[in-house]
């Protein structure tokens, strides 16, 4: 494949959106032909799927929802991410495989040889060439976004985030070309750190 493949990962507002637009904005300042894109959704189609996966109060079983989260990734794959890598250009998703390993089975327990299985499906076997994961400690997380929690629901969160934060440690770990980034710092600070791994792993050189 002639372009490169960026995936920003994390759990919920741990600033992937934020440094994505930045990264794109510094790469494209640097005259490279990028383009921005999310999971789930970046496609018409895709992106009615994202309507139905994350519609409040809809009752979609877990194994629905891996499918559409999956169904969303191929059309997403297919018709955007592979057409623009052949292209030669830059692609910086936020969220993709790693995202659905984290939240169906770490998060939900669906099988993992499973996710995994079709996630290479869903792909076409499509791996990022450098996954960046923003991990932020609980107490920086109660503090971001607009939401208020009340106690009960937020000691639950805390839990399910603990959970979650194991699982992309491990997937971490289980991935080639992928980094922890501490997203406790300022937004200066990641962003910095963004761009010191871009120059260690020579990714948009
Ligand atoms: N390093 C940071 N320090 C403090 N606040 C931040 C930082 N990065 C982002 N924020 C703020 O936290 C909130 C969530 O950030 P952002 O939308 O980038 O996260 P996200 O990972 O894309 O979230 P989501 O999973 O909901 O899409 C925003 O209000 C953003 O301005
Ligand atoms: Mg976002």
């Amino acid at each position: 494949m002639k372009g490169k493949f960026i995936v920003l990962e994390g759990p919920d507002r741990c600033g992937k959106s934020t440094q994505a637009k930045l990264l794109v904005n510094h790469l494209t300042s640097l005259g490279k032909d990028v383009i921005l894109t999310r999971e789930p959704g970046g496609t018409p189609t895709a992106e009615q799927i994202r309507k139905i996966v994350l519609q409040p109060g809809l009752d979609v079983r877990p194994m629905a929802e891996l499918f559409l989260y999956e169904a969303s990734r191929a059309q997403h794959t297919q018709e955007k991410i592979l057409p623009a890598l052949e292209a030669g250009k830059i692609v910086i998703c936020e969220r993709y495989t790693m995202s659905t390993a984290a939240y169906q089975g770490y998060g939900r327990g669906i099988d993992l040889d499973m996710i995994d299985t079709l996630n290479r499906i869903a792909t076409l076997e499509t791996k990022p060439d450098l996954t960046l994961v923003f991990l932020m400690s609980d107490k920086y997380f109660v503090k971001r976004g607009e939401y208020l929690f009340s106690d009960r629901l937020e000691q639950e969160d805390a839990a399910f985030r603990q959970k979650m934060r194991k699982g992309y440690l491990d997937l971490i770990n289980q991935t080639p070309h992928a980094y922890l980034i501490n997203a406790d710092q300022t937004i200066e600070d990641i962003q910095h750190r963004v761009l010191e791994l871009l120059k260690e792993t020579h990714i948009t050189d």
